[in-house]
């Protein structure tokens, strides 16, 4: 236990700041974050703030939160991300404008934070067709191909060629643990390939067409597909989903994850899908549009001829303060 001082957050780092110079600050122990205030470790009594005796953590003992090594101004401290991306030995931040100038420093704690991480990148945003990221390296290594692991699969990622989403490693895990063996499978939009390998790994599918539009992800997942000796059972194809479901057999199960717009291939996946099959289709939705969406699916489904119902729905995370990624697992009961 020791003295601390609540402060506001908008003036915690001026006064934290006036605390050192006075030499009241202890530097022994770390500055909390608690809601709305800072708790700043002090030594002897300060007028004019809230006292209170608090077990902060010690500073000798290694700091796991980024956000408690860094030094920026106390209105920001609100808007220092709680999380980011670890793919492999990269981490992948997102800074709002406000944090810019620090970002930097900030990739240093990270850096700190975590020792086993060989960069830090900062997140400029997903663009184009292929949902690649604009990254840029802040601190150690200039890369951003790195080597990730998921439920025992080890995979080559470059999220500066290809999409990869390490956020969906439960999801890929729920899917490959409802495939029965001898499954026909097509990925229509497979990056570097993380639904079949994982599905390789725990499950004992025949076949997996894995489709993807980016060369750079087909190629990456060309090696990731023999790094696991799954050569076999996925096959690689590069093209445009629409055109390339026309040449699949019949299929048990079909993966639609490209979440801005996958609803618009629901027909070429319908067209490949055998009665009793299953579709599992990612999409980001404003929250109090869910329901109508759900509506569309099956009324768009009957225009073309399927009858279909929503087996599972889903809000896999939080996409921005109104929307969400949703999955949908979708069944094709009978041709209508
Ligand atoms: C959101 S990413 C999903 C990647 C992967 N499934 C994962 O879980 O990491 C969507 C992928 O779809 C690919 N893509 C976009 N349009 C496509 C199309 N018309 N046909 C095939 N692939 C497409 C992009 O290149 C991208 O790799």
């Amino acid at each position: 236990m020791g003295r601390c001082i609540k402060v506001p957050l908008k003036d915690g780092e001026n006064i934290r700041r006036k605390l050192k110079e006075d030499g009241l600050l202890d530097r022994t122990r770390s500055v909390v974050v608690e809601g709305d205030h800072l708790l700043i470790p002090v030594e002897g009594n300060i007028e004019g703030y809230e006292t209170l005796e608090r077990d902060l953590p010690p500073l000798n003992c290694r700091e796991t939160n980024y956000r408690r090594m860094v030094d920026v101004p106390g209105e920001l401290v609100g808007l220092l991300p709680t999380s980011y991306d670890l793919i492999g030995d990269l981490a992948v931040i997102k800074l709002d404008e406000r944090l810019l100038p620090y970002a930097e420093e900030l990739a240093e704690a990270i850096m700190k934070a975590n020792p086993r991480l060989r960069s830090v990148a900062l997140d400029h945003g997903v663009k184009g067709e292929m949902r690649v990221r604009d990254l840029e390296i802040l601190r150690g290594e200039n890369k951003t191909a790195t080597l990730h692991t998921e439920f025992g699969v080890t995979m080559e990622v470059d999220p500066s060629l290809v999409y990869f989403n390490p956020r969906l490693a439960n999801e890929r895990k729920r899917v490959a643990d409802m495939v029965l063996e001898g499954e026909l499978i097509a990925d229509m939009f497979a990056g570097v390939g993380p639904f079949p390998l994982v599905i390789c790994r725990h499950a004992r599918p025949r076949r997996i067409y894995a489709i993807d539009i980016n060369p750079e992800a087909v190629r990456i997942m060309e090696r990731n597909i023999r790094r696991n000796k799954f050569q076999e059972i996925i096959v690689p194809i590069l093209g445009d989903a629409r055109e390339e479901m026309r040449s699949l057999p019949p299929l048990d199960r079909i993966i639609m994850n490209l979440p801005q717009m996958a609803d618009e291939f629901l027909d070429s996946a319908l067209s490949a899908l055998k009665v009793g099959g299953v579709i599992h289709l990612y999409r980001i939705l404003e929250r109090d549009a869910l329901e109508g969406f759900q509506d569309s699916l099956v009324s768009r489904a009957a225009s073309w001829g399927f009858i279909i119902s929503l087996e599972t729905v889903r809000e896999l995370k939080t996409y921005s303060p109104t929307m969400s990624v949703y999955s949908f697992d979708v069944k094709l009961i009978a041709l209508g």
